[in-house]
């Protein structure tokens, strides 16, 4: 019953438990004019084949999304991969993962996860990406060290997506929601698109989307905006008419309620929503 409940809760966010569910729903979008990110959900993974069937499904879905150049690209976490047992099994995942994609000329980005996992997620994407230039990386604006990660990134084609930060750090690793972390978030922005680099800029802030407009942003070349599925859909749909490039990350997977916990981890309101939805069923 309960677990009912919390999948209805979470069906807000995630878009189903199959591969079929999320291209189903990210052909949708991309109808509409949207650009599609597409995540098999996992993180952690204790087991090395349980890292063998995440691989074995990130391939599969590299392979049905297809030529579909820029307009899709693939997400997915490290530690899903290989991370927690060993960074070499992470780095031979990702680089199969990656000359798969390369073939279909597609575009994959490396999530961030927790600050314990930070410098060797880098350490593997440096390596990885110097070989395939078609994998970007997240950044976490509210973590002190990232605008001292960042130029050590210059030399490397990748995109580069940067977001708030999803998980609860102690203070002397990260600040957390403020008007600090809103200018530390637009400087990174635009000294990330000042570099070179291509950027995503993914958030649902509307004051920092309105800000990165005024400062032309949005439209400086290499620049899109990027938010999660379900969350401000009437705001993306907003930007995108009124032309800026717009696109939305899916997610689907057995293990929805880790996405849900993100969810209501960087707004806690979500957790009265899920128990609002509930007390509806
Ligand atoms: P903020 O949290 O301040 O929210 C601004 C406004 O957006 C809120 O007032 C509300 O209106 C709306 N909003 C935000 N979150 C909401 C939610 N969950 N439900 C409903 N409304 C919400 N993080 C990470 O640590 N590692 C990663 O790899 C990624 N990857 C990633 C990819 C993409 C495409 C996006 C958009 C985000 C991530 N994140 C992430 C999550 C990110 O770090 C951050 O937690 C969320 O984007 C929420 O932060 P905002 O920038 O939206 O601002």
């Amino acid at each position: 019953m309960l677990y009912g409940l919390l999948k209805k809760a979470a069906l807000q966010y995630v878009t189903g438990e199959s591969r079929i569910d999320g291209l189903g729903a990210g052909q949708r979008l991309l109808a509409k004019g949207y650009a599609i990110s597409l995540e098999y959900i996992g993180e952690s993974t204790a087991h090395a084949e349980e890292c063998e069937a995440a691989v074995e499904e990130i391939t599969a879905l590299i392979d049905d999304l297809g030529q579909k150049g820029g307009s899709a690209r693939v997400s997915f976490d490290l530690s899903h991969i290989g991370l927690m047992l060993d960074t070499e099994l992470a780095y031979t995942n990702l680089a199969q993962i990656a000359a798969r994609a390369q073939v279909a000329e597609l575009e994959l980005f490396v999530s961030m996860e927790e600050s314990a996992k930070t410098e060797r997620i880098l350490e593997v994407y440096k390596r990885a990406a110097s070989r395939y230039p078609n994998i970007g990386i997240t950044l976490q604006a509210h973590l002190h060290r990232t605008p001292d990660d960042l130029p050590a990134l210059a030399a490397l084609p990748g995109r580069i997506r940067i977001v708030k930060g999803a998980y609860q750090e102690a203070v002397e690793v990260a600040i957390s929601r403020s008007e600090a972390l809103n200018v530390r978030y637009l400087q990174l922005v635009e000294k990330a698109l000042g570099d070179g680099h291509r950027v995503s800029i993914a958030t649902h802030d509307e004051r920092i989307i309105e800000e990165a407009i005024r400062r032309g942003l949005l439209t400086m070349r290499g620049a899109e905006l990027e938010m999660l599925y379900g969350i401000r859909p009437e705001l993306g749909g907003r930007l995108k008419s009124a032309g800026y490039p717009v696109r939305i990350y899916l997610t689907y997977g057995h293990e929805w309620y880790l996405y849900l916990c993100h969810r209501i981890a960087e707004y806690p309101p979500n957790l009265y929503r899920a128990v609002a939805n509930m007390a509806d069923s």
